[in-house]
């Protein structure tokens, strides 16, 4: 059964996208040896706005409405979700369900209106989850349908969280949230941990914000990801940074990119804590 992992906080612009699309890809090029659906990776992006898709070099409109994954979440019953799969162009074993941006707006605001509104991702991807390893989902900067289907969907959630005063003390909503989702569907739902972004070292608070994080979230802080504009521009070229900036060996994801060697420990922490399940047990 994959693990479904969802990017969640309700904060725009703390690397949510950026964070979807480098630990999708990360995993895609790390398991890419293996066969069947251990392998495979795909990744849903449960933001209109599509910059997941876009820096997967999918574009952001890129299906009609009705074979979209608008559809799958108003549609009752909905579409089989097989046939929409596409594969990524860079890396043959990530797959992502398109979008439709305004369709996907539209979804958001129609699901408080229809049955099963918070559970409708679920039950739409759920005759595919056994097909791979690793489900990675992107959520908006809002609280709203779109996200709680997102939640509801996830087995694990990352939380990243902008190395600031306001994005340390911003979390409330987003726990009330998860705390809800777990009563009402999922008591299993695990934060696998609270992702330190757009951490600048030469800011002189920077320390300090992250001792806070750790006073806070004891045992749950993963190594941080630093400012760095290889991310920046590796998001213009719609490129993940392990296919901007690529490794001298091809069996390793980092290279002389911090930015590389960052996320490449994200995705070794993934596989560590959540390899066993992914696999179905297998080592
Ligand atoms: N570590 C980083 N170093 C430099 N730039 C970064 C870093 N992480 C993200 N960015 C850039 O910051 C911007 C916001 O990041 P991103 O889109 O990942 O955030 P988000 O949380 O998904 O935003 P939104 O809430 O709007 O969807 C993007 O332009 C991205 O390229
Ligand atoms: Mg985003």
């Amino acid at each position: 059964m994959a693990v479904i992992i969802t990017i969640a906080n309700e904060k725009g612009g703390v690397g949510k996208t950026t964070t979807a699309v480098n630990l999708a890809c990360g995993l895609a090029l790390r398991l890419s040896g293996l066969d069947g659906p251990a392998g495979r990776i795909l990744l849903v992006d449960m933001d209109p706005q599509g910059h997941a898709l876009l820096a997967t070099a999918f574009g952001q409109h890129s299906a009609e409405a009705a074979a979209s994954l608008a559809a799958l979440l108003i549609q009752t019953p909905p579409p089989s979700v097989q046939p929409m799969l596409r594969r990524s162009q860079y890396h043959s074993n990530l797959f992502v369900i398109p979008g439709n941006r305004p369709a996907l707006v539209e979804a958001g605001r129609i699901l408080p209106t229809l049955m099963a509104n918070e559970s409708r991702l679920a039950r739409a991807i759920a005759p595919i989850t056994s097909q791979f390893s690793y489900i990675i989902i992107d959520t908006p900067p809002n609280t709203g349908d779109l996200l709680i289907n997102a939640l509801v969907a996830a087995s694990h959630i990352i939380i990243p969280v902008e190395t600031s005063y306001l994005g340390v003390s911003g979390l409330r909503e987003l726990q009330r949230t998860i705390e809800q989702v777990r009563i009402h569907f999922s008591p299993q739902l695990t934060i696998l941990g609270y992702l330190p972004t757009l951490c600048d070292e030469q800011r002189s608070e920077t320390q300090e914000i992250l001792d806070e994080l750790q006073k806070r979230y004891r045992g749950q802080v993963l190594s941080p990801i630093h400012k760095s504009v290889d991310l920046a521009y590796a998001h213009s070229a719609h490129m993940d940074v392990f296919t901007y900036r690529p490794p001298r060996q091809r069996d390793q994801l980092a290279s002389s990119s911090r930015a590389t060697r960052e996320y490449a420990i994200l995705v070794e922490v993934v596989l560590r804590t959540t390899w066993k399940l992914a696999s179905g047990g297998k080592p």
